[in-house]
């Protein structure tokens, strides 16, 4: 069991400011990946299917506007998203998934500032990150102001009436009142769910503890497609702490989109969750698992490494069992295929020697700019801008 799912999790002293009062904030919250239910006891302890709650009231479901799409011939357009919560990947459809990658790259010269726009003038975007974050809460913000919408930031749960004992519904309420779209990170698996059910504007989630981080699955796609120049018919190997990182969670939700090849790489105890697997072997996957990553280096296109997250393991001695297990050098890739893209989320500690940093296999930094041209278009479309 997840060191989340107890509650126990060591979070950094900036988040956890009070743990019981947090706790209470968010003990609404628990949820069951195996059956994609989310359960709310503040609202009668009703089960909601997710597959119910992805979409704005504005909106019919995405099945239903694709299935209108196909039957009037329409090419997508990414106006559809218009007022749309992103709580998973899985909220999306391939189809969503690929219109949004173009919509991203036709974003990559505002992203560098060579063009301007003030598509989403007069919009408010509040930032809520009640978890540590570099690259997603300042690419967000760059997003934002690339795009000319200002920004609410709130970068401290202990900078909030959180902190006060105000639980996560109340606190969505009121932000929600201050602003036209929430992006939020939580340390708790099915926050950004429950946000969707107190907010009228779009949520958008960015990172909820060990489930889930679609827009950098979003990113992650992104920089696969304009490395390699497809995602079809690659061997995707993921590396490291596949139990609790959700960025691998997510990118797996992703790739079962794709014909492609999965190896995971990682130590007995950190390896992809057994659900995860079941779910991939029940789509026709058949993922290769080891702990050894010197097997399997040779047959990949795409290394994605990841952290050990330390934050989440609820004893520090199991950390220290595997910390440090992994470690791509440039040695490592002599083993490796010369077009091998080496990709990681960031931030990294010691899984990957800085000694490859300007070698061409080293995509990593790449992929963290991807952050603001991806999140340029997630923002344009749930906002209704005009590119
Ligand atoms: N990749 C990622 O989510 O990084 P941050 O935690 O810095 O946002």
């Amino acid at each position: 069991m997840r060191a989340h799912e107890h509650g126990q999790a060591e979070m950094d002293e900036d988040v956890m400011v009070d743990k019981a009062r947090f706790e209470l904030a968010t003990s609404s919250l628990r949820t069951k990946r195996s059956t994609g239910l989310i359960y709310l006891p503040t609202s009668g302890d009703t089960a909601i299917d997710n597959r119910d709650i992805n979409s704005s009231s504005l909106q019919p479901p995405a099945s239903v506007q694709l299935l209108i799409a196909h039957a009037i011939g329409a090419t997508m357009d990414y106006r559809q998203f218009i007022g749309r919560n992103v709580v998973s990947i899985k909220d999306l459809t391939k189809d969503e998934v690929e219109c949004l990658l173009d919509l991203a790259e036709r974003m990559i010269p505002y992203a560098k500032g060579e063009k301007r726009t003030k598509t989403l003038d007069g919009k408010i975007i509040a930032n809520l990150f009640f978890e540590p974050s570099t690259r997603t809460r300042l690419s967000f913000e760059s997003a934002a102001h690339r795009l000319g919408a200002q920004i609410l930031d709130v970068s401290q749960m202990s900078a909030t009436s959180i902190a006060k004992g105000e639980t996560l519904a109340d606190t969505i309420r009121m932000v929600d009142a201050y602003c036209d779209a929430i992006v939020m990170r939580h340390p708790y698996e099915g926050a950004a769910r429950l946000a969707t059910k107190y907010a009228k504007s779009p949520v958008i989630n960015a990172g909820d503890g060990a489930a889930s981080h679609p827009t950098q699955t979003l990113l992650d796609l992104f920089t696969i497609r304009n490395c390699k120049g497809k995602i079809d018919g690659l061997n995707i190997t993921l590396v490291g702490d596949l139990k609790y990182g959700r960025t691998v969670h997510s990118l797996v939700d992703a790739l079962m989109m794709y014909d492609v090849k999965l190896t995971f790489v990682a130590p007995d105890s950190l390896q992809m969750p057994a659900d995860i697997v079941e779910n991939l072997r029940n789509h026709g996957y058949d993922p290769r698992i080891t702990s050894d990553l010197g097997e399997v280096i040779k047959d990949s296109d795409v290394l994605y490494v990841t952290r050990i997250q330390k934050e989440r393991f609820p004893d520090p001695a199991e950390y220290k069992k595997v910390a440090g297990t992994y470690r791509i050098d440039k040695l490592a890739l002599l083993e490796a295929k010369s077009d091998v893209i080496v990709m990681h989320p960031l931030p990294r500690v010691d899984e990957i020697s800085t000694d490859i940093d300007g070698t061409p296999n080293a995509k990593y930094f790449e992929q963290a700019f991807n952050g603001i041209p991806v999140r340029m278009a997630l923002l344009c479309a749930v906002l209704g801008g005009e590119i």
